[in-house]
């Protein structure tokens, strides 16, 4: 399981032991235009199929999901991190369809929910509270200001009479702005009575989910009034955008509400599983991702953090912390990029390349350093002691090893390792030749 950095959803501790959960993920996402199943869009770098199988085990551990469209690309995406999923197949041909998916599903529990793959944001709570009602059958639906194509639910006197499709509506009907989210919370009994009584009869010839309402009419069908942005349904690359941005608006609430300070949030990405502790400002335009972790530190414009560590630092404007970094009690400046580096207590203030490298504290990086860590095979290491002096526009060629007390001169190029307390020089000679310019262009 996928360990979020942050608690956006309730975690554990509820699981509804008497629900199997079955996802429908088998459609082909046509709206989405690209060659991805839909359910392997991203948001906030993690597929959509993920985050609803993140919430659905947060309430019980019989989770099926049902395929076909690029049935095995999914398929290895859901047990890499879900392994315990049940996969069905749906016969796509023959039974196309909401209803269609649940030919081969067979509920072991007493009560089904079913939910789409297409919405991510939905948070276990809210699915909790359909199964807590008393019903045969419970509806997610919501109030839309603008409905779009969503299945609207006619409701007379109090009572859910059927759930028209989009397709289907006509005029009148396209006004209604009650909408069904999708989700089902249904008895498992009546599920298996019904399923055989849906037919295909309808502008897309498709089996419809949605017509268990009409079917059930002497049962007790209640719906839930849910957030239509919670349970919005992702069918193209624009809906994909605005949840993205509604998932962003979120974590970084919830970071503003542990203490962390943004300046101008919309234009920041912070990642799922980023944590920061203490004291934090992040500027504009700033991307931190993967499981990278802010401490007590200063991020400024531009900057991008993938996978590192910062702690009681100032980073940027403009600097790159590519993956697994540990920045300790350190300066990097403008146009610095790290990669796999170690810094403690280091200043790096402009324009370097520190790469595979150890510096300890007290030293000073002159602007233009860079570890020229790769020899076009493999990767090698410079470690740099205490309290050395770069100079700039200096070259490690790694391996190397500068013990602590170095000055190293600018302009050089440190070809081999370096003791303790030493000056290094090694740059081409000088030479001035008096009046060349002139001797060449003959002026
Ligand atoms: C569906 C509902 C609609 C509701 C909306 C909520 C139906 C007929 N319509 O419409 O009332 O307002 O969701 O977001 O149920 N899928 C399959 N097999 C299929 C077809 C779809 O597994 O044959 C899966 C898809 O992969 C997707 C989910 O079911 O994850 C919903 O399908 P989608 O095509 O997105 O349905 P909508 O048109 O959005
Ligand atoms: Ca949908």
């Amino acid at each position: 399981m996928i360990e979020l950095g942050i608690n956006l959803s309730i975690k554990q501790g509820f699981k509804i032991m008497k629900t199997s959960i079955l996802i429908l993920a088998a459609g082909l996402g046509t709206r989405m235009k690209s060659q991805k199943p839909k359910v392997l869009q991203e948001l906030c770098q993690k597929s959509m199929i993920l985050h609803i199988l993140e919430k659905a085990y947060e309430l019980s551990d019989d989770v099926s999901v049902v395929l076909s469209y690029q049935k095995e690309l999914v398929e290895k995406e859901i047990l890499s991190c879900f392994p315990k999923t049940k996969i069905l197949e749906q016969d796509l041909q023959n039974y196309p369809g909401t209803a269609g998916a649940l030919k081969n599903f067979k509920p072991s529990k007493e009560k089904v929910l079913i939910l789409c793959g297409d919405m991510p944001l939905v948070e276990s709570l809210s699915l909790k509270q359909l199964l807590e009602e008393n019903a045969d059958l419970t509806l997610a639906v919501f109030y839309a200001k603008d409905p779009k194509n969503y299945g609207r639910v006619l409701i007379k006197e109090n009572r859910i009479e059927k759930i028209i499709e989009f397709k289907d509506a006509n005029e009148e009907e396209k006004k209604i702005n009650i909408c069904n989210a999708g989700v089902y919370a249904i008895s498992s009994q009546l599920l298996e009575q019904i399923l055989p009584l849906i037919n295909n009869n309808n502008a897309a010839k498709e089996y419809y989910l949605t017509d268990v309402v009409a079917l059930a009419k002497d049962k007790i069908i209640k719906p839930v009034y849910v957030d239509e942005n919670e349970f919005m349904g992702i069918n193209d690359k624009f809906e994909l955008s605005v949840a993205e941005n509604l998932m962003q608006e979120k974590i970084k609430k919830h970071w503003m509400k542990q203490g962390v300070i943004f300046h101008l949030p919309h234009s920041t990405f912070i990642g799922l599983d980023v944590e920061f502790i203490g004291e934090c400002e992040v500027y504009e335009n700033v991307r931190i991702e993967g499981k990278s972790k802010i401490v007590n530190s200063i991020i400024k414009s531009s900057s991008v953090i993938e996978n590192s560590i910062v702690e009681n630092s100032d980073v940027g404007p403009l600097a790159h912390l590519r993956p697994n970094c540990e920045i300790k009690n350190t300066h990097i400046g403008n146009f610095v990029e790290c990669k796999n580096a170690k810094l403690n207590t280091v200043k790096a203030g402009h324009l370097s390349y520190l790469g595979d490298c150890e510096i300890d504290s007290g030293t000073n990086i002159g602007c233009g350093t860079i570890t020229c860590n790769y020899d076009g095979v493999k990767k090698h290491k410079t470690i740099i002691g205490k309290n050395v002096f770069v100079g700039s526009d200096t070259q490690f060629i790694a391996p190397v090893n500068v013990e602590n007390d170095v000055i190293i001169a600018a302009g050089s190029s440190v070809d081999c390792n370096v003791s303790s307390g030493s000056l290094f020089i090694n740059r081409a000679n000088r030479k001035i030749i008096k009046d060349y310019f002139y001797k060449k262009f003959k002026k």
